[in-house]
């Protein structure tokens, strides 16, 4: 690097001014010496980054357990959770100094070669969920990617489908993702539409029906189901009981994988360590994400036993990031950490007590409450901005964003407290209140 850049980065990183005040039509205020201010991030991502996102207007510089603050220091409860990633608190002791320790040692090494960390975090989430191999990979899409790939190997190689017949079904309302494939596999044109073609072998039934499950899976090119215990960001979508129970007799009797889909609902969210516990049924490959860092860095992968995960051999899928030294060790540790601070039973507890406050808002403006654990959403009136809502929410220091139209999803870190649950839901009463007619 030469002196000059050096100098130039070095800036950016000691002072906003950095950001030269002509490039922006707003005047530079700054509140610290290395802060921008909330109105110069907004202005800043929409000159430079991709329209692809429409944020709440908040511009968020810390975080710690349940709280966020902005760009001016207001702080804020995070009832989003970055979509259930932070379940164990933004920038946890624990796994950050886990990150410290290891990037300071090795952070890379690529799975050209071997690192200490592996095969030791491969044993150690095998052991905690009960199968018998861990495929790593980052995002939670690459994790549904993985599970796809490993449905139509075994397809091929175990049913014996005829080679690129395979089919694998999906309901409804599904979300894994943005990729082709993901999109290939949804019903939300804003996902899908204008990105064609999709991947062929996708198809689609409705969402908590056992019937069309059962119908669509005799065909014998049918390798797999892919669904979500819980549709997350269809609007926390909780299905029948027993639903998941008859997706794993179903999928058991004509001989095709159940994949479950556990990137949001999975890792304490529901109120048990997996969504699946709460009907004691275990599915063929298990994908996870999110969470499994606690927000640190993009960890994913999928859990299977054998006869599904040998069916790929080496050369056949990877990645270069997936499995390294710095994920693994900070997955262990994220892990440990819900384990330890009894999360999962927390989010349970807590789950009750949100719910019964919700459910006593006025039922012109909420419609239904729904929801497991700390996943839950309110469906407020249709007549009613939900985004509006939301603005006011932040106003009063709660971070929500609508999932689908004029549904709120209400997911804050599981580290909550019964007394911050209390005081949120006084916070979401006094808006609501404010909506009624
Ligand atoms: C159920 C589910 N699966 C997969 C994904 C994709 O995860 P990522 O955004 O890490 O690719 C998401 C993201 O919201 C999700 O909710």
């Amino acid at each position: 690097m030469s002196l000059r850049i050096v100098r130039t980065v070095k800036r950016h990183l000691s002072s906003a001014a950095a950001i030269s005040p002509g490039s922006l039509s707003s005047p530079i205020q700054l509140t610290c010496r290395r802060c921008l201010s909330s109105d110069q991030v907004f202005e800043l991502e929409h000159k430079y980054g991709a329209h692809n996102y429409h944020p709440l207007e908040v511009a968020l510089q810390r975080g710690e357990g349940v709280f966020v603050w902005d760009c001016e220091n207001r702080r804020y409860y995070d009832f989003l959770s970055a979509y259930s990633a932070v379940n164990q608190g933004h920038c946890h002791p624990r796994i950050y100094r886990v990150l410290c320790e290891q990037a300071k040692k090795l952070t890379l090494t690529s799975r050209a070669f071997y690192s200490d960390a592996l095969g030791e975090f491969s044993h150690y989430i095998t052991q905690l969920f009960g199968y018998e191999r861990w495929l790593p990979m980052n995002t939670g899409v690459e994790g549904g990617e993985t599970a796809c790939k490993l449905a139509r190997r075994w397809g091929y190689d175990r049913k014996g489908i005829e080679r690129y017949r395979g089919k694998i079904v999906f309901a409804e309302g599904n979300f894994w993702g943005r990729s082709l494939s993901a999109v290939s596999s949804s019903t939300d044109a804003s996902s899908y539409a204008g990105f064609g073609p999709f991947m062929p072998g996708f198809e689609i039934i409705p969402y908590d029906d056992l019937d069309a499950l059962d119908k669509i899976t005799r065909d014998p090119q049918v390798c797999a189901f892919m669904v979500e215990p819980i549709q997350g960001e269809a609007g926390v979508v909780v299905p029948k009981d027993g639903y998941l129970k008859g997706v794993r007799d179903i999928c058991t009797k004509n001989n095709v994988l159940w994949i479950a889909d556990e990137v949001q609902t999975g890792l304490g969210r529901t109120g048990k360590r997996l969504a699946c516990d709460h009907e004691g049924v275990k599915p063929d490959i298990l994908i996870l994400g999110k969470a499994l860092s606690g927000g640190f860095y993009p960890v994913s992968g999928v859990l299977a036993n054998d006869d599904v995960m040998l069916t790929i051999k080496p050369g056949e899928h990877g990645s270069t990031y997936g499995g390294n030294p710095l994920g693994c060790r900070i997955a262990m540790e994220a892990l440990g950490v819900l384990e330890d601070e009894r999360l999962a039973e927390n989010a349970e507890k807590l789950g009750h007590l949100l719910r019964g406050e919700l459910s006593k808002l006025p039922r012109d403006v909420v419609k239904v409450v729904r929801g497991k654990g700390l996943l839950n959403a309110i469906v407020i009136d249709e007549k009613i901005d939900a985004m509006d809502v939301c603005r006011q929410l932040k106003d009063e220091g709660l971070l929500a964003k609508p999932t689908h139209g004029h549904i709120i999803r209400l997911a804050p870190p599981l580290c909550i407290d019964e007394q911050q649950i209390k005081e949120c839901a006084d916070i979401i009463g006094r808006v609501i209140k404010r909506q009624s007619p």
